[in-house]
């Protein structure tokens, strides 16, 4: 890499010595071969960039706490370590041959072989069998975890740029909605679920490691996963696909709970919104309409909008603007004043309130329950 640079970057100031390929030759003056701490810190990168593989951090997908993350799991380790297998044999034949074939002087010329036809048809078998042996379980798998059950429950996943909504469909007419919430998918542990995943923008990916595979929500079409949780807990998840300027800040949660605790949690996002009744909170709500957040948010009953998330039941969620703040006054206050400073990016503007009125419209937002 370093080699190109003078000549293509800028190609009048490129002297001869560095065009001279005889310079590209390790200990000549020239090119600059990477030096010791450049490959520390690529190796430190490396380990950053694989820790998604540590089973004990939040989003690890070799610690699974639901059926389909176990199948992947299940197909994980014989391929991983079948993989180690080669790597040992194939490394360390190199090894072997780079240390006992090494040029012991300079006149010397290494043996000349031309061909070993037992050897040939051994390293041609092997991968083959050895790739035959991964590709069953692993096309099995694809068919299996495609297998949807029918008449499970489902909710539609619409990814927007940047946080993801959550459409619980009413299990008697599949086509209607019952109720619409943001960032938080709550789940009864223990039961499947049929998620359809599409997006109102451009390519998002849905992916919660300890929980399932990753799936692309793509506009325009749905792409359905069964996702479960064996146990109540919270699972933490990302949009994996690159999708502009907040892509990281793209993220959600899976609160999966007791059967009981679900269906009251259920109950509730269908019930209307709070009525306001203290004079902040009531002042709160006109501000809601006079400052145009029915533009693009809805609460049911009063405004319509599908930019930005559904706010009817907004305190009942533990974090807002695509997952990354929790959901408290001082975090809302700062996202109130200048939305786009704390998720860069943000659909939703500044609206250069004062701070009386953001002091309203938190004390109804803390209504919506
Ligand atoms: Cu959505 Cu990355």
């Amino acid at each position: 890499m370093t080699t190109a640079k003078p000549s293509t970057a800028k190609p009048s100031t490129a002297k001869p010595s560095t065009a001279n390929p005889d310079t590209t030759r390790p200990g000549t003056a020239g090119p600059r071969y990477p030096s010791r701490w450049a490959k520390a810190a690529g190796l430190v990168a490396v380990v950053f960039l694989s820790s998604g593989c540590f089973i004990h951090y939040k989003q690890s997908a070799v610690n699974p706490k639901g059926s389909v993350a176990r199948q992947l799991n299940n197909l994980f380790w014989p391929v991983f370590w079948i993989a180690v297998g080669v790597f040992v044999l194939v490394a360390g034949l190199v090894l072997i041959a780079v240390i006992r074939f090494r040029a012991r002087s300079d006149d010397e010329a290494p043996r000349q072989v031309h061909g070993n036809t037992r050897l040939e048809v051994m390293w041609t078998i092997i991968p083959a069998l050895l790739l035959a042996g991964i590709a069953i379980p692993t096309v099995k798998m694809v068919f299996d975890i495609n297998r949807i059950p029918k008449n499970l429950m489902q909710v539609d996943v619409i990814g927007h740029r940047w946080w993801w909504e959550f459409d619980y469909k009413d299990p008697a007419h599949p086509q209607d909605v019952l109720f619409r919430t943001a960032n938080e998918l709550h789940l009864p542990a223990g039961q499947k679920f049929e998620l359809n995943l599409s997006s109102v923008d451009v390519i998002h990916n849905f992916w919660v490691p300890n929980l399932a595979g990753k799936l692309y929500a793509i506009p325009g079409r749905f792409n359905h996963m069964v996702m479960d949780a064996d146990n109540p807990g919270t699972y933490y998840g990302q949009c994996s696909e690159y999708c502009g300027t907040s892509h990281a800040n793209m993220r959600l949660r899976v609160i999966a709970q007791t059967p009981a605790d679900f269906a009251s949690w259920e109950s509730g996002q269908q019930a209307g919104p709070a009525t306001p009744e203290s004079a902040d909170a009531v002042t709160g709500a006109q501000l809601f309409t006079t400052k145009g957040c029915t533009g693009c948010h809805s609460i049911t009953g009063i405004s319509k909008g599908t930019v930005g998330p559904n706010l009817t039941h907004f305190k009942s969620r533990s974090v807002f603007a695509g997952s990354i703040f929790e959901n408290t006054d001082n975090n809302l206050r700062a996202w109130l004043a200048n939305p786009p400073a704390e998720k860069p990016g943000s659909v939703m503007p500044n609206l250069n309130l004062s701070a009386a009125e953001i002091h309203g419209l938190i004390a109804y937002l803390d209504t919506l329950k």
